[in-house]
């Protein structure tokens, strides 16, 4: 098929290469220049497992690339995916801005384009978006009815970062919400080499879906931190408490690794848009306001037991290992780190700090600051103090040679830590 992907950030770059690995025509598209010279030079704008060498292999084999003219990939495609940024804007609420231009921009073109076309929304927007904004707009600006001249759907993503293809090729479902049966029946066709479920939906449900999904991931991890809490008081480890849970099949161990919360790109702003939009219905969501509390404080625990440790943090050299959110990406959004780095600086510490692949992001949120220190290194970053955080388990930091003769507060349970001279752990 001849597909066209709209913005090509972590999501749709990831969409774009592996329709491009299926064996179709993919045109991505982005309005960040240097980006796409990058992915037609093929090299990756994020760093993900696999993907390089894939975004090689098509451009190579020429049924991919990448232009910032929107009009020559809408025109030459039959099928458009919406994978722009719905990042989080005025409280919290969703900021749909960048989809609503670019939903703008292909109406104009779809107006003088012949035949039908298909705009497939991919980006995480709350329920009602795609019926009640993309396709109105989209009728508005092409002077076309939707149904005829167009069709609509929404098909949400469910990557996680580090695994995207993995998680792209070998899905647990597909999730397909088309405005009509033609719109479906193209998504069909699409993913129809696919083995796993298929569920065929309204667009209102499938954006429901995605919220509920990230929503529970994100409740599930607050609940084994809330659980965990409660077992450090209890001097009980709640990773064996987690262990047993999760041998209940109705609950399942996955997601159940309690630590300092989540972070990323998704869950902290996927649930805030989805409590705004229970908002403007007059619904307080308890339990998502709950998780999102919860996750607010999480990370400041490993500072709250350092300080119970050492007392004030004035002057005194801490090594924190990890920035990214979690390993296996270089993303550091709503990384932990940041909210325990700040507090740290704040509290007049001096910071050590290591990340395998996200010491370039870091550098872009912290600039330069006195007390803050950057290493490539791990251990040069632990020879430089006595104190010693873990925010984020990178394999690189399960060497115990790190932690002989050091006082460390381990926020994600890294056993080779056990080594250390104290060793005391967020939730265990
Ligand atoms: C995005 C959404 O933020 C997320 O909610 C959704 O689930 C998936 O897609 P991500 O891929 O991580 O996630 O977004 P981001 O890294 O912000 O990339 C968006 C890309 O769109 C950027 O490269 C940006 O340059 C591009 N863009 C944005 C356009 O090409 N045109 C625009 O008008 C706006
Ligand atoms: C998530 C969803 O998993 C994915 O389906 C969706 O499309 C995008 O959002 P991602 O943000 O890449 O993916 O990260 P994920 O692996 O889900 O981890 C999210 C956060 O939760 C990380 O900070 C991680 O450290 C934390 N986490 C995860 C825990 O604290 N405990 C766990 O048991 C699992």
């Amino acid at each position: 098929m001849k597909i066209s992907v709209i913005g090509t950030g972590y999501v749709g770059l990831v969409t774009g290469v592996c329709f491009a690995e299926l064996g179709n025509e993919v045109i991505c598209v982005d309005v960040d220049k240097e980006m796409v010279d990058k992915i037609n030079s093929s090299i990756t704008t994020i760093y993900e497992d696999g993907l390089e060498e894939m975004l090689k292999k098509h451009m190579t084999r020429g049924n991919l690339r990448a232009t910032t003219d929107l009009r020559e990939a809408v025109e030459k495609t039959d099928v458009s995916f919406i994978s722009v940024g719905t990042p989080s804007g005025l409280m919290d609420y969703i900021d749909l801005k960048y989809v609503e231009k670019v939903t703008r921009d292909i109406g104009k073109i779809l107006k003088d384009k012949e035949g039908y076309h298909l705009m497939v929304v991919k980006s995480t927007v709350v329920p009602g978006t795609t019926e009640h904004s993309v396709l109105p707009i989209l009728e508005r600006y092409s002077g076309k009815k939707a149904g005829k001249g167009f069709g609509v759907a929404m098909n949400p993503e469910f990557l996680r970062e580090g695994k995207a293809i993995e998680d792209f090729m070998n899905p647990d479902r597909i999730v397909i919400g088309g405005i009509d049966e033609k719109s479906t029946d193209i998504l069909l066709e699409l993913y129809k080499d696919f083995k796993c479920q298929i569920m065929k939906t309204n667009p209102k449900t499938a954006e429901m879906i995605k919220y509920a999904t990230n929503s529970f991931l994100a409740t599930k991890i607050s609940f084994i931190n809330d659980i965990g809490n409660i077992c450090k008081q209890l001097d009980i480890d709640a990773y064996e408490v987690a262990k047993g849970m999760g041998m209940d099949s109705r609950i399942s161990p996955k997601f159940l690794n309690p630590g300092i919360g989540f972070g990323g790109s998704c869950f902290p702003k996927d649930v805030k848009a989805i409590v705004g939009k229970a908002k403007e219905v007059y619904y307080k969501p308890a339990i998502l306001n709950a998780a999102l509390e919860l996750n607010e404080l999480q990370p400041l625990k490993l500072i709250e037991l350092l300080e119970r440790n050492i007392g004030f943090l004035k002057g005194v050299d801490i090594t924190i290992l990890g920035l990214a959110f979690k390993p296996g990406t270089d993303d550091m959004r709503e990384a932990p780190s940041i909210k325990i780095i700040t507090s740290l600086l704040m509290k007049g510490a001096r910071v050590h700090a290591t990340d395998p692949k996200a010491l370039n992001e870091a550098r872009k949120i912290f600039g330069e600051h006195e007390r803050l220190k950057l290493y490539d290194d791990p251990m040069e970053a632990v020879k430089k103090s006595k104190y010693i955080m873990i925010v984020t388990e990178w394999d690189e930091f399960k060497r115990e040679e790190l932690y002989k003769g050091k006082v460390v507060i381990d926020g994600r349970r890294v056993d080779e830590a056990k080594v250390a001279e104290y060793y005391e752990g967020v939730c265990w």
